[in-house]
Formats: structure tokens, C-alpha cells, sequence
């Protein structure tokens, strides 16, 4: 309609396009730095050996560019594969809420999961919380507030929070979720898992998606097994990279591998 803004959801790139540029700046300057080196500098072994580092340097740096710009055509909304979408609705698919039943998004980053929950859920509260450091520069509550109102969500807040240390009571809310948050903070990521758990009310759902690898995790099956031993029901760990959210080959060359979803009941 003339003189109505058209807004359009922007949930924006899960690789970020400054490191990219990072990257791409990485094998500008060692490329140059290996001209120089091999140009300029007097002979000698010292100006072979730094003028093959240089390069190889530049040429990991390409690789990287490389890899950065495939990872965000993949993960893009508007993409042929549109993989966060993807990810982001299967992860909503497992909540159900009643009419003011109330829902914590951790790690919300552009609000794309809380507000995917909110569109399936229309009657429940959402919040989402993110701490909105740099590493994710493009992600803001601003941006997630506008997307929200271009979805037509309502009923959702955003909040900035850490997610080590959620400032909720215990058992506040009736379902938690998020995406590919803990694998990015250093740490006991199994305590990250509990506190969000901590703010769930008995008898609610999460759906917890992340890189649950022994390497960022330790031992998740001994977690599941700690869970159900305290009374949490229908645990299970749902490896996602094999054709679920992603083929496995895909998460290789991504860097995935491990991604999996923890669902069930407190
Ligand atoms: C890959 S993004 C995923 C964003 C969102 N969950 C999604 O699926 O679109 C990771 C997010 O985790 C957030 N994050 C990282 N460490 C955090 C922390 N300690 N507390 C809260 N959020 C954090 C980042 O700010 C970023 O928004």
C-alpha cells in the first residue's frame, strides 16, 4: 500500500561478513609482505625461506576467503540451500505451547529461532537473550525487534543476557531453545546446558541444538544418562548431520561435524 513500509526479515549470516573480509585482508597483506620479501630483500637463504612462508601464508588466507564465502552461501535465507532456515524450523517444530506458556530463546543472535517458536505458538511468550558481543557484529536486539514486528510476532521480548549466567528465577519458563550458541563460549559447556535447563519449569520442553563433539563437550552420553537419572523424561541426543539438518559430508567441509539436537521433558 503507497506510503507503508514493506519490511522484509533480515536474520542476516551466521558467518560473519567481517571475517570474511578478515580473511580476505589476511592474504592480501601476506601477499604483499611475499612480493617485497622476494623482491626487495637482499638474497640469501633468510629471503627464500620467509618469501615461501609469506606465501603460503596468502595461500592459506585464500582458502580460508574460500571457505568463509561458501559457508555464507549455504547458510544464507536467500540461498538455494537456506540451511539456517532449515535448522532454525526444525528446531521450532519441537515446541508445543498453550496460551501464555512462556518460551526462552538463548543465544536469540537476529531472533530468528524465538520468532520461528512465536509464528508456531501465536498465544505464548517469547524471550530471547543474547549477549551481542562483536564477534557477531551484524546481530543486535535492534535487528531483532524489527524482525519480529516484520513477521508479525507480538509477543516476544529481547533482552541482552549472558547465557552462563541466565537472570531468571528457576523454573521460569515452560520451554527453552537454541542454536549453535554454547559451542561458541570456552568452558564447561555441560553447565552452560544445566543453566539453561535450571531456568525450566518441571514438565517443560527443550529442544537444544549446538556441536555436541567430545571435543567441545566431553562425554554427552553420560549427560543424557545424568539427566534422565534426575528425573528428566524423553531425553535424547538427535545426530542432525545425517540428512536431518545436513549431510554429513556437509558438516565435514563446514566444520559441523557433531551437530545434534537435545530434546525432552524436565
Ligand atoms: C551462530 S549465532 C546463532 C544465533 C541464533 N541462535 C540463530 O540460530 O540464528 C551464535 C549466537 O550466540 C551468541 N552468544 C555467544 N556467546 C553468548 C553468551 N555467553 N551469552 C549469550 N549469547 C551468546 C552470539 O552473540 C550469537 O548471537
Amino acid at each position: 500500500m503507497e506510503g507503508e513500509e514493506i519490511m522484509k526479515p533480515d536474520y542476516k549470516n551466521w558467518m560473519p561478513k567481517g571475517m570474511v573480509y578478515a580473511f580476505l585482508g589476511g592474504a592480501a597483506g601476506c601477499g604483499v609482505l611475499a612480493l617485497v620479501a622476494g623482491l626487495l630483500l637482499s638474497g640469501g637463504t633468510f629471503r627464500s625461506v620467509l618469501t615461501i612462508c609469506l606465501a603460503a601464508l596468502a595461500v592459506v588466507f585464500l582458502g580460508m576467503t574460500i571457505w568463509g564465502v561458501l559457508m555464507r552461501r549455504a547458510f544464507s535465507y536467500d540461498g538455494r540451500r537456506q540451511m539456517s532456515k532449515g535448522i532454525i524450523e526444525g528446531v521450532a517444530e519441537h515446541v508445543k505451547l498453550s496460551a501464555g506458556a512462556r518460551c526462552l530463546d538463548v543465544g536469540c543472535g537476529s531472533g530468528a529461532l524465538g520468532i520461528a517458536v512465536g509464528k508456531r505458538n501465536p498465544r505464548a511468550e517469547i524471550v530471547g537473550i543474547d549477549r551481542w558481543g562483536k564477534e557477531y557484529a551484524s546481530f543486535s536486539r535492534e535487528l531483532c525487534e524489527k524482525n519480529a514486528r516484520a513477521e508479525g510476532v507480538v509477543h516476544i521480548t529481547f533482552r541482552q543476557g549472558d547465557a552462563t549466567h541466565l537472570d531468571f528465577p528457576d523454573e521460569t519458563f515452560d520451554a527453552v531453545v537454541s542454536n549453535y550458541v554454547y559451542h561458541n563460549i570456552p568452558g564447561n559447556r555441560q553447565q552452560y546446558l544445566m543453566e539453561t535447563l535450571r531456568t525450566l519449569k518441571k514438565g517443560g520442553t527443550f529442544a537444544l541444538h549446538d556441536i555436541f563433539s567430545k571435543m567441545k563437550y566431553g562425554d554427552m552420553e553420560a549427560f543424557v544418562k545424568r539427566l534422565k537419572e534426575m528425573g528428566y523424561e524423553k531425553v535424547e541426543l538427535i545426530d542432525t548431520t545425517d540428512g536431518m539438518f545436513m549431510k554429513r559430508s556437509e558438516a565435514l567441509w563446514m566444520g559441523l561435524s557433531g551437530s545434534a539436537l537435545l530434546v525432552g521433558r524436565k
